[in-house]
């Protein structure tokens, strides 16, 4: 009698403690090697009892596998789509030519593989991998294609740090996601009430009892996080998007905006036998973020949001049993890690305003600052247009400016570069490491600084949009360039080194063209820098060649004169002062 009525009672705590965490935290299987085969196919999971859910997945029918690469190998990635539907397949975070990054230019059909091969120049750090087709980056990566790209080094193994995959080095990929009613995962919508870690819904973790490292991922289509512990604990970030920092950061909150990723070190030394939980304190997300409790400051909202459960409430993501520590824990927090050499604000030769802000399709358009359309600099992304001009080597400071209701996420391909400003002042010290994605609040703005190093290709550009799915399928995304032509001041010809020839540069009111043996140009056209045609009415089509290109009325600063003939094209950057 009484053991029947101690075992109900322990069935009953079972069901309360395990109600909303009953499913063990699983790892994607971890690839390593110099060749990945990457299999995008269709699966279906069975979320909900008794529904299969369709599903995409890598090598399996949800999410992908781990890729673990070490810097400086040469490595082939053969994605083979499995897909009724195109693709594409991008290296986020990754430094690598314009050709293997995987945007919307790369992309791959039906039944083919593309088999991009490049060396990893990153640093050790934790980055990921995803679609990236034009307007299907959200529906794609939604259903399960995601997964993480963990770079390894010979500087970050010096560190006394926990590296064991899945044992005390913890890689976490958090989504919420959206069902219909039908439980189909479905995008676009207000009601992504569902969150994963994973894949994993109600995950529980058991962590050994001594210093673990987590790798966090926000791989939200839409959803903002606050990190932070149930019992309060502090923790420490020692690495941002693009790797390590140079002093661990201690914190008892941590935001992360989709895209963005930390690597945190908690100590759970002593701590065996209690449970706490990884949690999202949204209620303190400021308002304008996606996942607080509103954007649009009343103003412009958005429809439905407010009926999300999860939005401005604190909420778990994952519970976390504490288990016997391992065999040989580290059981101390390091703090000094390793060297930024962050890029220094003086040796920046071109600044770019980069605006976010809504598009009107037509004049009497009233669009919403809070649910758009949205767009950067005024245009949404064109698969056959460069709005951006770089050139290799150029050392830029770029100043994104929001002018809507909600923060955007940006996020540029190709480099990591070094948050300077926030809000007009220096970022936090968890911001100053090297990062590939910024969230930029609502009326607000962020300057950062990078250099174009490496690769440049005159053909096929790179993207930098906002990392809220959403957005970014909807053409808040431009695409820029970086060529090849010497980065100093002066003139820069590049193929055709006798043909033409600009004077004086710098100027202050014109530029006289030589053309030498009466060389002609069938067409050409004057950008601005921040790759806006200025100059040859309409752009684009043939016109003759002025003698004297006036430029009084021009604001000061860099130009870029693109010539093109029949064989060959020629770009040479200008200075107005
Ligand atoms: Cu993670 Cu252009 O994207
Ligand atoms: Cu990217
Ligand atoms: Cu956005």
């Amino acid at each position: 009698m009484i053991n029947k009525f101690l075992s109900a009672c322990l069935a009953l705590f079972c069901i309360c403690v395990h109600a909303h965490a009953q499913n063990p935290l699983q790892f994607p299987p971890l690839l390593t090697g110099t060749v990945f085969n990457l299999n995008i196919q269709t699966g279906t999971q069975s979320f909900y009892t008794g529904t299969n859910t369709p599903t995409y997945g890598i090598n399996g029918a949800l999410m992908a596998p781990t890729i673990m690469v070490n810097k400086g190998d040469s490595i082939t990635l053969n994605v083979h789509n499995g897909l009724n539907v195109q693709t594409t397949m991008h290296w986020h975070g990754m430094h690598v030519a314009a050709k293997n990054d995987g945007g919307p230019h790369q992309m791959i059909m039906p039944g083919s593989t593309w088999s991009p091969t490049f060396t990893v120049r990153n640093n050790a750090g934790t980055f990921w991998y995803h679609p990236h087709g034009a307007g299907q980056t959200d529906p794609h990566v939604s259903k399960g294609l995601d997964g993480f790209i963990l770079v390894k080094d010979s500087a970050e193994a010096t560190l006394n740090i926990p590296r064991t995959y899945g044992v005390d080095d913890i890689p976490l990929n958090i989504q919420s996601k959206s069902f219909d009613i039908l439980q189909q995962i479905a995008i676009a919508t207000q009601t992504d009430t569902a969150l994963f870690v994973n894949g994993i819904i109600h995950p529980y973790f058991d962590a050994p009892a001594q210093v673990i490292r987590l790798r966090l991922l926000n791989g939200s289509s839409m959803r903002t996080y606050q990190f932070g512990f149930s019992n309060g604990q502090t923790f420490y970030q020692i690495a941002t998007d693009g790797g390590m920092l140079d002093t661990a950061v201690t914190l008892n909150r941590l935001r992360l905006a989709p895209g963005e990723r930390a690597e945190i070190l908690v100590n759970f030394s002593g701590m065996q036998g209690q449970q706490i939980h990884l949690k999202s304190y949204a209620s303190e997300l400021p308002i304008g973020i996606y996942g607080a409790s509103s954007v649009g400051f009343g103003q412009d909202t958005i429809p439905d949001y407010a009926t999300n459960f999860l939005n401005g409430i604190d909420f778990d993501i994952l519970q976390i049993h504490i288990a016997a520590p391992t065999s040989n824990p580290i059981t101390t927090i390091i703090t000094t890690l390793l060297p930024l050499n962050n890029w220094n604000t003086s040796s920046a030769n071109v600044h770019r305003q980069i605006d976010l802000d809504t598009i009107r399709n037509l004049p009497f358009d009233t669009p919403n600052l809070a649910e758009g359309p949205f767009g950067i600099n005024q245009k949404t992304f064109d698969m056959d247009s460069i709005n951006a001009i770089v050139y290799l080597n150029d050392v830029e400071i770029w100043t994104l400016k929001n002018h809507t209701l909600v923060a955007h996420p940006f996020h540029i391909h190709d480099v990591q570069f070094n948050v300077i400003e926030r809000s007009g002042m220096p970022p936090p010290a968890n911001e100053r490491g090297w990062k590939d994605v910024v969230l930029v609040m609502p009326n607000d703005s962020v300057k950062f600084i990078t250099k174009f190093t490496d690769f440049a290709d005159n053909n096929t550009p790179y993207m930098y949009h906002c990392h809220l799915l959403h957005h970014e399928d909807d053409g808040m995304m431009g695409s820029f360039l970086v060529m090849d032509t010497a980065a100093s001041v002066g003139i820069h010809e590049q193929n055709l080194p006798q043909k033409v020839s600009v004077y004086p540069n710098p100027t202050t009111n014109y530029w006289t063209i030589k053309s030498e043996n009466n060389f002609k140009y069938t067409s050409w056209k004057l950008y601005n820098s921040i790759g806006q045609c200025i100059e040859s009415t309409p752009c684009n089509q043939l016109n003759s060649m002025p003698k004297k290109l006036g430029n009084t009325a021009f604001p000061n600063g860099i130009y870029f004169l693109q010539l093109e003939s029949d064989q060959d094209a020629q770009t040479i950057k200008l200075i107005k002062q």
